[in-house]
């Protein structure tokens, strides 16, 4: 669960602690290296003036001071003359003092030289000036005991080490959190997805930040939301088809039952089977109309696009009609200028243009009358299917394009509506990148306008 943070955060850990470590390492070499360099030259000066001070009172008094000053001091003064015999040392000359005695040193510049800096097995540090006075020429030598130099490191050394601890410390600590609050919404979001798998799509998710996993939490949250939203769409459109289903079988199997029956006389006996005849019908249009969305909803779905006349198509249609709305006692016009064209699938057309016909056929009254209208502005095609029956309430106008949404239940369905029609209509006007708009008067009439763009 969670081995994403552990895993940032090793890798993060181990990054900024070889950058730590390198800048300590830097850091502390340049410290003692200046340390070091410090002690060299403050005892080559030391020695320096020693020096000055022989040249000036050379003298077996001064020389004995020079002495008892190192005496008192921590380091050592050794001066020899010329040919390397000591005239007077402030320390006891062990073997290490005397083998740095004999560097033979050449080309001495005048203001001295270290000859022994190595501090870390050595015991001394040395430097090495040359005096020279009207009556002798020598060489001062200064040393220094390097433990005190060690110490110093040693405690340098303590110093870092310490610090070093502490920053690794503070260093996890931070890179903790911060993994934590990189990997949190990244956990979260994993349970959610595996909630969804399972089929539970009522996740809540929260989104503070607007960065790619903001978006993503937003994305998986959209997800979710969508298939509720299909899940509750599916389970009600699967009720609404048992229901539609439903009715017409009932009745089937009422007057099915009831003709069966011996004493019915021959136009009686008709007459059921004529009820169980139309509602046979009801049934295949349902069926097929549900077939129909199916095959929409499919994403195989493909529109073959003609380049056809529209007024030709819509006259054809309307003549198709024509009949029906003449036995509805409503009068069909067609206005369309000759010369549109347009880019669609002619027989999804036609299913349009039938579909809207059928309604305004249907929810008519007779001595009326329906219009087509073409018109064509720049790059749009408006065509218009304009009636005057009783229109749409303007509550139920939103949800028309719904499967199974019906004004008037009763009304439709004795007409053989199955409320598919208008969702049928919006699927292929989708499916051709087009738009509908419907606007509506009770009592005045109704007017679906299709809107086509583009490519014409
Ligand atoms: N031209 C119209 N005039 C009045 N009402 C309409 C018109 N077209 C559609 N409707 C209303 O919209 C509902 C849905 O239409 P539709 O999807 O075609 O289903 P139906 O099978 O009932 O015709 C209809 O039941 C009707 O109440
Ligand atoms: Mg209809």
């Amino acid at each position: 669960m969670k081995k994403i943070s552990i895993k940032i955060g090793l890798l993060f850990f181990c990054l900024i602690f070889t950058m730590e470590v390198c800048l300590f390492f830097l850091l502390h070499q340049k410290i003692a290296h200046s340390r070091i360099d410090e002690q060299l030259s403050a005892l080559v000066t030391r020695g320096n003036n020693h020096r000055d001070v022989l040249e000036t009172y050379y003298n077996e008094e001064t020389i004995h001071h020079i002495a008892l000053m190192e005496v008192k001091s921590d380091t050592e003064v050794v001066i020899t003359n010329e040919e390397g015999k000591v005239i007077i040392s402030s320390a006891k000359i062990n073997h290490q003092i005397q083998s740095l005695l004999n560097l033979k040193t050449k080309n001495l510049p005048r203001n001295g030289k270290v000859i022994e800096d190595n501090w870390k097995s050595g015991p001394y540090i040395a430097t090495i000036a040359p005096f020279e006075t009207g009556v002798d020429k020598g060489y001062v030598y200064m040393f220094q005991d390097t433990s005190q130099l060690k110490q110093l490191i040693k405690q340098l050394n303590r110093h870092f080490l310490i610090a070093g601890i502490a920053t690794a410390f503070v260093t996890a600590i931070i890179i903790l959190i911060l993994s934590r609050i990189i990997t949190r919404p990244l956990i979260k979001m994993k349970e959610a997805t595996k909630k969804l798998s399972q089929g539970n799509f009522s996740i809540q998710l929260e989104s503070k930040s607007n960065d790619e996993l903001g978006e993503l939490v937003e994305s998986i949250q959209l997800l979710a939301n969508e298939l509720n939203h299909l899940k509750t769409e599916r389970n009600e459109f699967l009720a609404s088809i048992s229901h539609e289903l439903r009715t017409p079988l009932t009745y089937i199997k009422g007057y099915s039952e009831v003709a069966k029956r011996d004493h019915l006389g021959l136009e009686e006996r008709l007459s059921y089977l004529n009820v169980i005849t139309e509602e046979t019908t009801k049934m295949t249009t349902l069926v097929t109309e549900l077939m129909q969305l199916a095959q929409l909803d499919n994403n195989t779905f493909t529109i073959q696009k003609e380049f056809f006349s529209v007024c030709e198509s819509l006259k054809k249609i309307s003549q198709r009609l024509l009949p029906t709305f003449k036995q509805a006692g409503i009068k069909l016009l067609t206005v369309c200028p000759e010369n549109i064209h347009i880019h669609a699938d002619p027989v999804r057309f036609e299913q349009i243009v039938v579909n809207l016909l059928e309604n305004a056929r249907n929810y008519s009254p007779e001595g009326t009358s329906t219009t087509i209208e073409v018109a064509k502005k720049d790059a749009e095609i408006k065509i218009s299917i304009h009636d005057q029956g009783k229109g749409i309430p303007s509550n139920d106008v939103p949800f028309i394009f719904e499967r199974f949404y019906r004004v008037d239940k009763s009304r439709s369905r004795e007409l053989g509506g199955t409320g598919l029609g208008l969702s049928i209509v919006k699927e292929l006007v989708d499916a051709h990148h087009w738009e509908i708009e419907v606007s509506s008067k009770t009592n005045k009439g109704t007017t679906f306008t299709i809107i086509a763009r583009g490519e014409l």
